[in-house]
């Protein structure tokens, strides 16, 4: 959570930590704030609560500030509401200025002992103490990259810092633990951010920091060091992402153009992985046959929308006789497990920074767990680093809150996953072909589930004055159903809760009425009957359905009764299908209730803390 920007530059760099800052405002919106070093070699701060441009109109009001060393924050509150004074860049004294990422856990005692030194607190913030450390080794002598590193000695916690001091005005000191930090090198000109994102603009090259990593950027030179201090070599990578990937474009919203990309998304993420009729293995790895063959079950663990395309997985690979697993990774990190032999784990996340599944990934290895891949959205990102085996999805960069097309490009790696793991049990190179050939086909019947949006635009009009919502559906298509629930509370702010159709009958029929609509996914498999029964059971009582059928189910209009025909797909690709409709039916009930599509209030996209 989170977002830094800083630059050193030989130009006035506030328009390039404000364009950096907005780019990063998906990690967190709820106040803002940058800190130049200005040409009288003093430290001009501003903050504001709110998204950025609460920020921009607050600089706007102060012309005036400038500078060519800066620093700035999107912030996702952690310790202390979102106030001005929370607000981050912090400082200590009027000479240094800090913006962090991230929690420090030790911040408690470090206040205690500061106030006992006379330190008066502006904030409630954990990061407060960060910059009165910093402070306290400069007073005894040290420069601003020796206080910064002796100060993170100190710190317990996960964390991304960028430090500033007037007295040293063509400085900026960084340093990352936990949380993520890249250096873009341009002409002459030097910055450090959240990620890569916030600075295509500027430059397209990049040092992408090591855990542990401390940066010392001092007048056009930089110097990476590890967490022992010794300089190091960094590769310096060029990056394929362009500006345009990072804007809306013609789109209202980018939870939209993500959804409408979805067809490109899953067609480049297949691209390169299948032949004619089957799946290239080394997509993984060079490692992958070695592993592949040592595996003898799954464990998957995410947070949020990756746990659900877990929980879809399980099923496929479960019909194949690989036995899985999945659990939500803060769960799994924190109690005791009975280890499997030859387990391969498998952390599934867009951001390849939640702090949650990347602990779990730690602890499944500190516990003995077998060998590990990722399933991810971005490159360079800790998870992919941690892995042994990597399959990138290649969904493009997603900046919408709610999660869509790394949903489904999951999903779609997922599948080459079951392909590759089921070789070495039930899949014949028969079925094989088949089921390659299923995914060929998603890309035209994604754009064609897409079409869709006119009719669910209409029917989100019936959630105006709603304020609870079910979801049920059956096998692979109960996970679909607690996306669906999850896309519609996240966005509209309506309560959403889903079942297994068959669970209803245990205690959720109670609470069916007029008053809430029962959303259900109806893909023409062996469960159908089953899911028609419980639709019966709920229009029976007085409940409201909207369906989406595959069209082969010839379900039909009746009283309390809509449905919605998806065109047929096969079973394998159905979930995939299924999805699309209940993404853009959140998204329209989201512009009628007239929430932040992009950034709904109490959320940010990347979720690195605990
Ligand atoms: C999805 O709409 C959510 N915003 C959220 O649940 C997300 O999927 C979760 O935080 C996991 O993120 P990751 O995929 O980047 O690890």
């Amino acid at each position: 959570m989170c977002g830094i920007v800083g630059a050193v530059a030989k130009r006035n760099i506030l328009p390039i930590l404000l364009n950096g800052l907005r780019k990063l405002e998906y990690r967190g919106y709820d106040s803002a704030g940058v800190a130049v070093v200005n040409a009288e070699d003093q430290i001009s701060r501003i903050r504001s609560v709110g998204k950025i441009i609460e920020l921009e109109k607050a600089l706007d009001r102060a012309p005036d500030i400038q500078g060519t060393t800066g620093i700035a924050h999107t912030r996702w509150a952690t310790h202390g509401p979102p106030t001005e004074s929370n607000a981050h860049p912090h400082m200590s004294g009027s000479r240094l200025a800090l913006v962090c990422n991230g929690i420090v856990e030790n911040h408690e005692s470090l206040r205690l002992a500061q106030k006992a030194k006379g330190f008066e607190f502006q904030s409630d913030t954990d990061t407060e103490v960060i910059v009165n450390e910093i402070y306290q080794h400069i007073a005894q002598g040290a420069d601003l990259l020796n206080a910064v590193k002796s100060t993170i000695k100190s710190l317990q916690g996960a964390f991304a810092i960028g430090v500033i001091s007037a007295d040293e005005p063509y400085r900026l000191v960084g340093a990352r633990r936990g949380s993520p930090l890249v250096v873009g090198v341009g002409k002459d000109e030097t910055f450090l951010a959240s990620d890569m994102s916030a600075l295509l603009s500027v430059t397209k090259d990049f040092f992408i920091l090591d855990d542990g990593d401390i940066v010392d950027i001092n007048g056009t030179n930089v110097t990476i060091m590890d967490q022992l201090g010794q300089p190091q070599q960094r590769q310096l990578k060029t990056s394929t992402l362009t500006a345009e990937s990072v804007e809306l474009g013609e789109h209202r919203h980018f939870m939209l153009k993500e959804i409408h990309e979805q067809s490109t998304a899953i067609a480049n993420t297949l691209e390169g992985r299948i032949t004619g009729t089957g799946l290239l293995e080394a997509s993984f790895g060079a490692d992958a046959t070695q592993v592949f063959d040592d595996t003898r079950a799954v464990q998957i663990i995410a947070c949020g929308t990756s746990y659900h395309a877990g929980l879809v997985a399980k099923y496929w690979f479960e019909e194949l006789g690989v036995p899985c697993q999945v659990e939500i990774a803060s769960e799994f990190r924190s109690r005791t497990h009975a280890v499997p032999d030859h387990c391969l784990v498998v952390t599934l996340s867009q951001s390849g920074e939640t702090i949650d599944t990347l602990s779990a990934l730690a602890e499944a290895k500190r516990i003995g767990y077998g060998s590990s891949l990722t399933i991810c959205n971005a490159p360079e990102s800790s998870l992919v680093r941690e892995s042994d085996l990597v399959l990138m999805t290649h969904a493009g960069p997603e900046i919408g809150v709610a999660s869509t097309k790394a949903f489904t490009t999951q999903l779609v790696a997922l599948r080459l996953l079951v392909i590759a793991l089921g070789r070495r049990r039930h899949l014949s190179m028969e079925h094989e072909a088949k089921l390659i050939a299923e995914l060929r086909e998603l890309p035209a019947k994604v754009d064609e589930a897409i079409k869709l949006e006119p009719i669910i635009k209409d029917i989100a009009e019936q959630f105006a004055d709603k304020h609870h919502t079910l979801f049920l559906g059956r096998g692979t298509h109960y996970p679909i159903a607690l996306e669906g629930a999850l896309k519609l509370k996240e966005i509209s702010y309506i309560h959403a809760e889903a079942y297994p159709a068959g669970e209803l009958k245990h205690g959720p029929l109670a609470l069916i009425d007029s008053d809430m609509p029962v959303i259900s996914v109806a893909p023409n498999d062996r469960l159908l009957d089953k899911l028609k029964a419980n639709i019966e059971e709920v229009r029976a009582r007085g409940g409201k359905l909207i369906v989406f059928a595959d069209v082969e189910t010839e379900m039909s209009e009746q009283k309390n009764l809509t449905v919605i025909n998806v065109a047929s797909v096969d079973s394998s690709i159905a979930p995939i299908i299924f999805t699309i409709p209940l993404q853009l039916l959140s998204y329209h009930v989201a512009l009628i209730k007239g929430t932040d599509v992009d950034k709904p209030r109490n959320l940010a996209k990347s979720v690195t803390v605990e």
